[in-house]
């Protein structure tokens, strides 16, 4: 054996229990108390500390152009910060190109990651033409190269038409994937920009008026309807309404195989954010919405409605985010022309078992919705999301004693601010081994560039709620 973590508590989705874990060649070799290590085990005295599963970020854009920039952190510098917050795996966006095919757009993303990557990583397609048969079918070729999901944007310039959606559904049906979906009302939001601007409303407060709850909700509700008319299920991004949560739990209620992911940003911020000085900083979309909906979705997470926490991790620099004042043009900015997203790849699991260490939902239930439901929903979990004999070493140790105040300065991404700015973590990981190698501990990056890989997911087939 390479590696014995002793005397920890082992916390998974379902139970916590104290044990010792071995480690050889990047995989868990078994699970027990007194262990007897090698000659040649390291041995690490995790006594007092949780020992959790990695999270696995479902949601992130890395080195993501959009607003006429491009995110600030790259595949290197985004998965560094992942690292150092307890994040083993992260989910990217491919974001297809008109006429390419699903499988050319994958290859063309993971020529940038596969050599910048420092913790293992895969893709959703973030889907934007299907206007041909062909094109449509290359959703399979994707499929069996192991990126068996699949985005489509209800809003934006680049996002799809119902019709397409419903295409992309149907297939997915077929072949055995998911679908996420990016639920805002774009004729909707297109109507209140146009109209806010012209009363020379351009402040950040009217990004969230123009994205408001019943904007995200109508589309929420909508893109529940076209799976079930499609015989499909569903897994509804970034969700950040209360109109959202009550037509997913409905749905789920009913039967249907409809899932949530929601982010720490809604879980933690209301719409006042956008009245301060810099509210231009949390312009994201969907906008983090108010109080009620916060409410619902932490309700939804603790009756089990929401199936995973991710963090839409999309950087950028203050400098662009000021294009909302004044736009890189030297023209006059408004809240259109702010690129939209936030950072938080390296606040999530901080943030959630801070939360759980608060006592407001349990460890077990943390872990559950950063590292097992992603597991088993992007159809990982024959790798990853458990401390389980035979699983990837991808382990965190927590540290429930250590309080942490969130600074930019002390965060691993490239990025000049961060929304989690002052937030106070109680407790905090300590440190990351991704496959069984040390990538993080106490506050410094150990890992390497380049030494992550393309994790290959399994076909998506879900008939019912549960997982
Ligand atoms: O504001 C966000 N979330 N930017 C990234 C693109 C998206 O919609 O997920
Ligand atoms: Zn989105
Ligand atoms: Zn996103």
């Amino acid at each position: 054996m390479d590696l014995l973590l002793k005397g920890g508590t082992i916390v998974t989705a379902d139970s916590t229990f104290k044990a010792d874990i071995a480690v050889k060649d990047g995989k868990i070799i078994a699970i027990g108390t007194n262990l007897k290590p090698d000659k040649c085990t390291e041995i690490v005295d995790v006594k007092g500390k949780l020992v959790l599963p990695g999270a696995i970020d479902g949601h992130t854009h890395l080195a993501m152009p959009f607003g006429g920039t491009i995110s600030s952190d790259d595949y290197y510098t985004g998965t560094k910060s992942a690292a150092c917050g307890g994040t083993t795996t992260v989910f990217d966006f491919v974001l297809q190109g008109k006429g390419e095919s699903m499988l050319d757009a994958i290859k063309r993303r993971d020529a940038i990651a596969a050599p910048d990557a420092a913790v293992d990583y895969s893709f959703h397609v973030g889907v934007c033409d299907v206007s041909t048969d062909a094109l449509l079918d290359t959703m399979e070729d994707a499929l069996k190269a192991g990126i068996p999901s699949f985005k489509v944007f209800m809003v934006y310039d680049f996002g799809v038409d119902d019709g397409s959606f419903y295409k992309v559904l149907q297939k997915a049906a077929k072949i055995g994937a998911l679908v996420g979906v990016h639920a805002e009302n774009r004729d909707v939001n297109n109507v209140l920009v146009k109209q806010y601007l012209s009363e020379g409303k351009t402040e950040a407060w009217w990004h969230y008026m123009a994205k408001n709850e019943n904007v995200e909700g109508e589309a929420d509700v909508r893109a529940i309807n076209l799976a079930k008319m499609a015989g499909t299920s569903l897994y509804i991004v970034h969700l950040a309404n209360k109109q959202g949560v009550d037509a997913v739990t409905q749905a789920r209620d009913e039967g249907y195989p409809i899932f949530a992911e929601t982010c720490p940003q809604y879980l933690h911020f209301t719409s006042d954010v956008y009245k301060r000085e810099r509210g231009r900083d949390f312009v994201c979309s969907p906008p983090v919405k108010g109080k009620e909906s916060q409410d619902a979705i932490w309700d939804a997470i603790k009756r089990g409605d929401i199936t995973t926490i991710a963090t839409d991790h999309c950087p950028f620099t203050q400098a662009e985010k000021d294009w909302g004042i004044t736009t890189k043009d030297g023209k006059p900015g408004n809240f259109t022309t702010i690129p939209n997203g936030c950072a938080g790849i390296e606040n999530m699991y901080p943030y959630v078992l801070s939360e759980a260490n608060k006592g407001r939902i349990s460890f077990n239930k943390a872990v559950e919705l950063c590292s097992s439901n992603p597991a088993k929903l992007f159809g990982l979990d024959h790798l990853k999301g458990a401390l389980q004999v035979g699983l990837d070493a991808d382990i965190v140790i927590y540290d429930p004693k250590k309080k942490v105040t969130i600074k930019n300065a002390e965060m691993h991404g490239n990025l000049d601010h961060t929304i989690w700015e002052g937030v106070e973590c109680k407790g905090y990981p300590v440190a990351t081994y991704s496959r069984g190698t040390l990538v993080y501990k106490d506050g410094k990056f150990l890992g390497n560039k380049g030494a992550g890989k393309l994790i290959k997911c399994k076909p998506i087939k879900l008939n019912s709620p549960t997982l």
